[in-house]
């Protein structure tokens, strides 16, 4: 059985002070929960507050992106060096860095495979454009994606990654993808998955985001193949991401 996991993705959004009052406003009221897997990515200013903040708990650490490289002239970067023994997660591939900052396929699964190799567990995000979805392109896409940014990762490293399927229409908008299209494509970027590792892929965390609310998480977390939540704006607010994660399985 895989435990499901839920992270928060703060973005751009919360000071250091803040950030660290909205973790112990979540320690609070995560106490309870055993069954799921809960990470906070706030942003990189605010990882060393809010690690302090839920010391001695079962929630993890994630940051929202990082380098590839170890060091050097990259003025404004963050390395995985820098991460390892911070954080436990990475986001990587989010679909704002694709889009606003241009980050390619290659550059991404250089990213993948330096985490890996730090020891951070990567929280890769895919998804298709609100145009490609309609364009009947979704699944080419999230194989694309998928295989781009994987490629040399190891069996090995396999279970440690986690993959995001984030549809980009769905981010921001409150428009989230129906229940049965998440399992859908969580289930297709499981086929892909047991492509690359075989059996290992039932293993593996495919987590769904985007306009994930406590409304349609329930039903939405239900799903055979969704191991959870990616949360952007509802995870700013500790009564919602409170909800979304009891929404998990095994804690209702
Ligand atoms: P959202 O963002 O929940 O605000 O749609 C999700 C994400 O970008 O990870």
């Amino acid at each position: 059985m895989r435990k499901q996991f839920v992270a928060g993705n703060w973005k751009m959004n919360k000071t250091v002070h803040e950030a660290y009052d909205l973790a112990i406003e979540l320690i609070t009221g995560l106490r309870a929960v055993r069954e799921t897997e809960v990470a906070l990515c706030p942003p990189f200013v605010a990882l060393t507050a809010v690690k302090s903040a839920i010391a001695n708990t079962m929630i993890r650490l994630g940051a929202q992106n990082m380098h590839d490289q170890d060091r050097g002239a990259f003025t404004g970067e963050i390395s995985p060096v820098m991460l390892a023994g911070l954080a436990d997660y990475v986001i990587l591939g989010h679909s704002e860095r694709r889009q606003h900052f241009g980050e390619s396929d290659a550059f991404i699964n250089r990213k993948v495979l330096a985490a890996l190799r730090h020891g951070l567990r990567p929280i890769l995000c895919i998804g298709e454009t609100l145009e490609q979805n309609e364009r009947g392109e979704t699944e080419a896409v999230l194989a694309q994606q998928l295989h781009a940014a994987l490629t040399g990762v190891a069996a090995e490293d396999a279970t440690n990654v986690v993959i995001a399927y984030e549809p980009v229409w769905a981010i921001g908008t409150g428009r989230a993808a129906t229940a049965d299209d998440a399992q859908q494509r969580c289930a297709f970027v499981r086929a892909q998955l047991r492509d690359l590792f075989g059996a290992l892929a039932e293993e593996m965390r495919i987590q769904y985001g985007g306009s994930v609310t406590p409304a349609n998480a329930p039903e939405i977390l239900r799903q055979p193949d969704v191991d959870g939540a990616l949360v952007g704006g509802a995870s700013l607010k500790a009564d919602d991401f409170i909800a979304i994660v009891r929404a998990a399985k095994g804690n209702l």
